[in-house]
């Protein structure tokens, strides 16, 4: 019998602990060891996760443990709201040799930025080089066999999937900055209600949540390496999802086969990344609802050949691919696991 890594989880009550779990549940390589929650410790994990209850035949049914409770494990998934991981680094890295961390706090290099778009200074300025930013697509080589992994912000990823080929390939016009219009659904904003999630507020809106100074432009721009890329956020009526819509500029002239050409280069080698740019059908375009509950990304494009205007479009869910989707993907290489392993859900359809 093999031995599967002992895997644990701090801040499992919130949805992308949730997220986590669900897909750590069906990793033919872990085993769950604890999943933390200081409000629901001692309840069952599916008083919160409803989509968890256990079935017979399946292991025990887990509870929530304290973070102080926490025993010493192979991996740990840190799900905690920003700000958290970072004041306690040392007593997660003595308790596991490997940590990937979904929040903010170790997504960026330079910790006057990391002030800059946070308000305040980086209580571990000395980790930010010791964690790798955890987006296979952007960096696969370093990510395997990495200790310390960030996630990635979710309309960060979007982002940055929608314009790597672009970025790699040289077709975008250097002199023009790059404007991303994100439409984002409520999960992004966890678990813990508010006055903007309660339901006659936010049911139906279309609420620009942060039209200049989104945090995640840092991540972007350190993944790009421009500091001229812009995001728009607008909370739209959707739950899991995010549609980033990059407005950018290339050659006039430049068309289709540029552009495939560009896209097939980043991407025709990815396990989760898919280039969607059909002629005809209403799923022309990507779209986040078909994505719900996958770690796929979707991007595509569409081009002005007489201007040179260029729109790039990537959909992701929010949970998945722009949080424990990719989380996943990173711990399989880490470990030097199939990289697709515990992720192989292709979505819903219709949904
Ligand atoms: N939601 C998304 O789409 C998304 C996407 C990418 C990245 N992220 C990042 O992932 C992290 C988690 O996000 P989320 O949406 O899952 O948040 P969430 O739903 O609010 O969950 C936060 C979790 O942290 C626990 N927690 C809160 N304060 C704590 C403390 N002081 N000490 C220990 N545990 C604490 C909460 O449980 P208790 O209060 O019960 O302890 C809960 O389990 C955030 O940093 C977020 O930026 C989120």
């Amino acid at each position: 019998m093999t031995t599967r890594a002992r895997v644990s989880i701090v801040g499992g009550s919130g949805y992308t602990g949730g997220e986590l779990l669900r897909l750590l549940l069906g990793h033919p390589e872990v085993e769950i060891a604890q999943v933390t929650s200081e409000s629901q410790a001692g309840n069952y994990v599916h008083s919160l996760h409803p989509n968890l209850r256990p079935v017979a035949g399946r292991p025990q049914p887990l509870r929530f443990t304290t973070s102080a409770e926490l025993a010493p494990c192979d991996v740990l998934f840190l799900a905690l709201p920003h700000g958290q991981a970072q004041g306690r680094i040392e007593e997660f890295a003595a308790l596991a040799e490997r940590i990937v961390d979904l929040s903010a706090d170790f997504r960026l290099r330079d910790g006057q930025v990391y002030q800059q778009y946070y308000g305040e200074p980086h209580k571990a300025p000395d980790w930010l080089g010791r964690f790798v930013y955890g987006l296979p697509e952007l960096n696969r080589e370093c990510i395997r066999g990495a200790r310390y992994v960030s996630g990635v912000g979710c309309n960060a990823t979007a982002s940055i999937l929608a314009l790597l080929p672009l970025s790699r390939s040289g077709l975008l016009l250097p002199e023009r900055p790059l404007v991303v219009d994100l439409k984002a659904g409520s999960s992004e904003s966890g678990a813990s209600p508010s006055a903007a999630s309660h339901h006659p507020e936010r049911s139906g809106a279309v609420r620009s949540f942060a039209p200049t100074g989104h945090r995640h432009e840092a991540e972007v721009a350190q993944a790009l390496g421009r500091p001229d890329v812009y995001l728009s956020v607008t909370s739209i009526e959707l739950v899991r999802g995010v549609l980033a819509t990059a407005h950018a500029w290339v050659e006039p002239g430049v068309g289709d086969n540029e552009l495939w050409r560009a896209y097939r280069s980043a991407y025709g080698a990815e396990p989760f990344v898919r280039i969607v740019h059909e002629r005809g059908g209403i799923y022309r375009h990507p779209e986040p609802k078909l994505l719900a509950g996958t770690n796929l990304a979707d991007v595509g494009w569409d081009v002005d050949t007489r201007t040179g205007r260029l729109v790039a479009l990537s959909a992701i869910d929010n949970l998945g691919k722009g949080a424990a989707g990719s989380a996943v993907q990173c711990l399989n290489l880490m470990l030097g696991w199939d990289e697709s392993a515990g992720l192989q859900f292709m979505g819903l359809h219709p949904v």
